[in-house]
């Protein structure tokens, strides 16, 4: 259901789910990426003339009121964005968010404090998130799913709250939705995945899903030295899950079976310690020397995977190749983002999943319109990848 399903909005007070998990330095916000996806939607609503409270998570607080995870600098930043005040209640469903809802006119907006502050949001006991759905409730007319980066949790205020309200998802989360099918329904070939990001083990499932549907899959950021060790190679001090060796054995197995291409890179910049100015040289893939780890893909690696991209129709990438928070580490990345720019000019659809890797395209300074879709969610589009159904979204669908 979308907006348009709720009928008239003046004078309705509407509760939207955003996702405003923001990077945070202090109290700055260093990519306001996820507010900003969030305008139009809300700017829709506070024209129709709506009174807009906003629900939002920021980090993992332990269920209680924690200081350095306020919404404060999100308020602000919204408001400065949307050109208008944006108060922010103290409390979630207490009698500063009561309060605050009370004043609000037709087409303002409202930010309510963190809902990860009230343990009821995460509890895996149904009634006890059926509980907080039920006051947020009585603050709204209607609810607004648009934090397209939690629709994969089954929470309060993403999932029960649909239930108790007349629910529609906002215009982020079908545009979301819409881009993320082309590449998990019936891609235009060749189908190109780039994975990268720390970890083998935080991708198992949608590697396992990609391996029957993509034509090729390119591997970088820390998770590729899993992938050299399986291989037989040595990888120095580098990140390893060698209890996922064995699994990563069984990945490439298949993929040969399967015919899908799995592309490793063939040099690394290794370096000798985990610093922004670290000593560090560019190296064969398999002779990374002991003692050193490697933070990126090497130049080499940027223009294989580059080329491999070259004349995709589809091309999804999550994680960055390397450590490029640190300018050193960072041209692997580059190289890879550059890649899919082009592949993309050329007639590829492109989609950036991924906190990260969205944040690595803003961040090393590329244009946002380079790609097809630039998606808010992190572990949502993974999950959307992987083939998952998503609670976040059945519920609204039901
Ligand atoms: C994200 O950052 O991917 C979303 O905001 C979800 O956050 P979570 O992983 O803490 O649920």
């Amino acid at each position: 259901k979308t907006i348009d399903s709720l009928g008239d909005l003046r004078g309705k007070r509407v509760l939207v789910r955003s996702d405003f998990n923001v990077p945070l330095d202090g109290t700055t916000i260093t990519d306001d990426g996820r507010i900003r996806a969030a305008l139009p939607t809300l700017t829709r609503l506070a024209d129709a003339g709506a009174r807009v409270v906003v629900l939002a998570h920021l980090g993992r607080p332990k269920g209680a009121p924690d200081p350095q995870y306020s919404l404060a600098p999100v308020a602000a930043r919204l408001g400065e964005l949307l050109g208008q005040d944006v108060p922010l209640a103290q409390d979630l469903v207490g009698p500063s968010a009561k309060a605050t809802v009370d004043a609000l006119a037709d087409g303002q907006v409202a930010l309510l404090e963190n809902v990860r502050f009230d343990a009821r949001e995460t509890s895996k006991v149904d009634a006890e998130r059926a509980e907080l759905a039920g006051e947020l409730a009585q603050f709204a007319d209607a609810f607004v799913s648009d934090g397209f980066g939690v629709v994969h949790r089954k929470q309060a205020s993403v999932y029960d709250i649909a239930q108790v309200l007349p629910a529609a998802a906002g215009d982020l989360v079908l545009n979301e939705v819409e881009s993320l099918s082309k590449a998990t329904g019936d891609p235009e070939r060749p189908y190109a995945v780039v994975l990268g990001g720390s970890k083998v083990s935080d991708k198992l499932g949608v590697i396992a899903n990609l391996l029957t549907k993509a034509d090729r899959l390119l591997i970088g950021g820390g998770m590729v030295f899993t992938f050299l060790a399986a291989k037989g190679l040595s990888v120095g001090n580098s990140l390893l899950e060698n209890d996922q060796i064995e699994t990563v054995k069984g990945y490439l197995a298949t993929a040969e079976s399967n015919g899908v291409e799995i592309v490793l890179p063939v040099d690394i910049v290794a370096a000798d310690s985990f610093a922004a100015d670290a000593a560090h040289r560019v190296v064969a893939a398999d002779a990374i020397p002991d003692g050193t780890m490697g933070l990126d893909i090497g130049p080499e690696s940027g223009k294989l995977f580059a080329g491999k991209l070259a004349d995709a129709k589809t091309i999804a990438w999550n994680g960055p190749m390397g450590v490029f928070e640190f300018e050193a580490f960072a041209d692997g990345t580059k190289a890879v983002a550059q890649g899919i720019i082009e592949a993309t000019t050329a007639g590829g659809f492109s989609i950036v999943g991924g906190g990260d890797s969205a944040a690595a395209v803003r961040v090393l300074g590329f244009d946002e319109a380079g790609f097809s879709h630039i998606s808010t969610g992190g572990g949502a589009s993974l999950e959307l990848l992987e083939g998952k159904e998503l609670p976040g979204l059945t519920v609204l669908a039901d």
